[in-house]
């Protein structure tokens, strides 16, 4: 298979220099606010991005160093295959975060919900969107793992 390469559009502003400050395992909660500063020569490209409160940002783990085919997440005791998790390492370092959107000043966005280290590098930004009605989603081994972990 061929090799991509991307140029990332931006970059993630947050108060976070280091992992162990971002909140995670059992009942974490992202509300942190951030701001996503795109290259200026995008800006174009945000036209209309107001109207969505939330949206998908794809970004790089750029200080994740490896990666694992079974993680240890630490919302669980047990381990699972790292396409069943959010693992930083991964065969391809990229991150998935919902972001709520609380303003744009040119091009930069101010978001909550950013559990990225300052200076992540951004991929993509799509309005997020979901069509999958609530009863029909699964969570995979998260159900059992909490209510394991909460006795
Ligand atoms: C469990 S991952 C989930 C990230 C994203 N929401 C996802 O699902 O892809 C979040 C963790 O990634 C780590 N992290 C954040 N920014 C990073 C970066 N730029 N490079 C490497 N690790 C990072 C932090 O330890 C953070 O707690």
């Amino acid at each position: 298979m061929q090799n991509l390469q991307f140029t990332p559009i931006g970059v993630v502003r947050s108060r976070y220099t280091d992992t162990a400050a971002i909140p995670k395992g059992p009942g974490a909660k992202h509300d942190a606010e951030g701001t996503i500063e795109l290259r200026p020569e995008l800006e174009e490209g945000l036209a209309d991005i107001e109207g969505f409160s939330h949206l998908f940002v794809i970004w790089v783990f750029d200080r994740a160093g490896g990666s694992e085919l079974t993680a240890y997440p630490p919302s669980d005791d047990r381990p699972h295959g790292v396409f069943a998790t959010r693992s930083p390492q991964r065969p391809n370092p990229i991150g998935l975060t919902v972001v709520e959107l609380l303003g744009r000043t040119g091009p930069t966005l101010r978001v909550r919900g950013i559990d990225m280290l300052d200076g992540t590098p951004v991929l993509d930004i799509k309005p997020y969107l979901s069509g999958v009605p609530p009863e029909t989603l699964r969570r995979g081994w998260l159900d059992d793992a909490e209510r394991r972990m909460a006795r």
